[in-house]
């Protein structure tokens, strides 16, 4: 049977790091889902379309993997889809407790599944979606965080947003 990983997040937007973690997944297994869902804690900036369509644009070369939403629990989505995996990245120890605490639920939910944690890339440590949207809002170089491919987009977007806010 194909091994199927799920990268799992809210990507409100995809950054380098998100991307450093799925193509190393997408070497490692059979196919790939990265797996737009809704995190209760954030409001996001981006809709869930315009954040679906610039992971579409970022993982275009990696034919094995393949977009979705889901307007659910992680542990459903696995079960209906066969998916065993899911793997997430890891960046310093304060991305630990909150990460350890899904895992275990996650595992409680679904006992079939489990959670790999790659360690992010020593470049990409410190970066995070709300940096990049802070930046990005106040006029900086985002260009080294974000996937060259989508970093025209994010720019006009959070401009306009910034433009109708003012
Ligand atoms: O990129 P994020 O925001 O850290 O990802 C968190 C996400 C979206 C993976 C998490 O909030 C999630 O799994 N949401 C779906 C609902 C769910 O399954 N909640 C229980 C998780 S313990």
């Amino acid at each position: 049977m194909k091994q199927i990983a799920i990268c799992p997040g809210s990507f409100d937007p995809i950054t380098k790091g998100h991307l450093d973690i799925i193509s190393r997944t997408a070497a490692m297994f059979d196919n790939v889902v990265v797996l737009l869902l809704n995190n209760e804690n954030k409001s996001c900036s981006f809709s869930l379309d315009e954040r679906k369509e610039l992971i579409e644009k970022c993982v275009k070369g990696l034919k094995n993997v393949k977009v979705d939403t889901y307007d659910g629990l992680l542990a459903d989505y696995a079960a209906k889809n066969n998916a065993f995996v899911i793997v997430k990245g890891l960046r310093a120890m304060s991305d630990f407790e909150y990460e350890f605490q899904m895992a275990l639920t996650n595992r409680k939910l679904n006992p079939k599944v489990e959670t790999l944690f790659l360690t992010t890339s020593a470049e990409n440590m410190y970066l995070s979606s709300s940096m990049v949207k802070q930046i990005a809002g106040m006029g900086g170089d985002v260009s080294d965080f974000v996937p060259p491919e989508i970093l025209g987009d994010i720019l006009e977007r959070l401009r306009l947003k910034n433009k109708k806010e003012s």
